[in-house]
């Protein structure tokens, strides 16, 4: 593994673009200082120039360069998270590109866990700027293979280290404000986040999108449109010559299930909230490749990952 990481960071100093694992998703990386490679990035994945990358970091030191200054709340905050699926917004120093952050005066960071992200990072001496390494819109790959199916052809190298072992998003907090904001609920929960700094404001879902540019709904779409059910009787509501894939988080007694229910994912054996956001992205795309007509999703609880889980849903149904 390290030939490949000593191969990707000199790609990614020479101003390439690899994609590479982290503990959430996997990323689409890029030398966040090198504007050009930056420019590449957005177009590889088809992503409005609006929407701001998150830079990833091996060391805390670097905090210093990129931003205006950190709060102690927020210092408190990644010294219990980072390394680990959490990004924060804080005002930035002029050395961050404005493409990186899309014209905002604050930048995103976050320290992954994943030991090949953090010797890559080290090893390439920069700041990573990555997004998801999906196109803009589809849902975040968990694995080298989903990110070869998507963008295989227009990256200089993948690096293979295995499924995500969180599997969703970071969590991102915006410190641009007095009041800690949440821009995206994610791998970290916000109870624990809340038990560090206090009450984190939530801002309603139409608003989301004022704080943060990649908020817009329609998101983590999967090709077959997604519904959202209460439970599994409303299955009668869809119509009967459609066929269902459905998504669920405990397994499910299929003896029960209409004919037209071609596939069923279930997302943990023992209804594990952890579990199942970490199999959620992977569940979604065997259920969009089986061919069905619709996705199905039935509720998990809004607490820990569920609320993550949920925000991921919610959004896919939007299409
Ligand atoms: O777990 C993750 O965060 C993954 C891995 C690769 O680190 N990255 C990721 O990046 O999910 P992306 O680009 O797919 O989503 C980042 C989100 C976007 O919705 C973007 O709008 C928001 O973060 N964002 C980035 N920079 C921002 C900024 N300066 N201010 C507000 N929101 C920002
Ligand atoms: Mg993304």
């Amino acid at each position: 593994m390290i030939e490949q990481i000593k191969k990707a960071a000199a790609i990614l100093r020479e101003g390439g673009v690899v994609a590479l694992p982290t503990e959430t998703v996997y990323g689409l990386g890029a030398n966040a200082f090198n504007e050009k490679a930056l420019a590449r990035v957005f177009e590889i994945k088809r992503r409005p120039f609006f929407d701001p990358l998150i830079l990833h970091i091996s060391n805390v030191k670097w905090l210093d360069n990129l931003v205006i200054d950190v709060p102690a709340a927020t210092r408190a905050l990644i010294e219990k998270i980072w390394p680990g699926p959490l990004t924060i917004v804080l005002p930035k120093k002029n050395i961050v590109p404005d493409i990186a952050t899309s014209g905002l005066s604050g930048v995103a960071l976050r320290m992954p866990s994943n030991e090949t992200a953090l010797a890559l990072i080290e090893l390439a001496g920069v700041p990573v700027a990555a997004p998801s390494a999906n196109l803009f819109g589809y849902v975040s790959p968990t694995t080298a293979k989903h990110v070869e199916e998507q963008l295989g052809d227009s990256v200089d190298m993948i690096i293979d280290a295995g499924a995500c072992t969180v599997g969703i998003e970071s969590t991102i907090i915006s410190f641009m404000n007095d009041t800690p904001t949440l821009l995206r609920p994610g791998g970290t929960p916000l109870e624990e986040i809340e038990s560090i700094i206090g009450k984190v404001m939530i801002p309603k879902r139409e608003d989301f999108v004022n704080h943060s540019p990649g908020r817009s709904e329609q998101h983590y779409a999967t090709s077959a449109p997604l519904l959202q059910i209460n439970d599994i009787k409303e299955i009668s509501s869809i119509d009967v010559n459609k066929k269902i894939g459905l998504l669920s988080l405990e397994p499910i007694d299929k003896s029960i299930l209409p004919s037209n229910i071609e596939a069923v994912e279930c997302l943990s054996k023992n209804g594990d909230l952890r579990e199942a956001a970490c199999n959620l992205f992977a569940a979604m795309r065997r259920l969009d490749d089986c061919g069905v007509d619709v996705i199905a999703a039935l509720p998990v609880p809004n607490t820990g990952l569920g609320l993550a889980i949920n925000d991921r849903l919610y959004r896919a149904s939007k299409k």
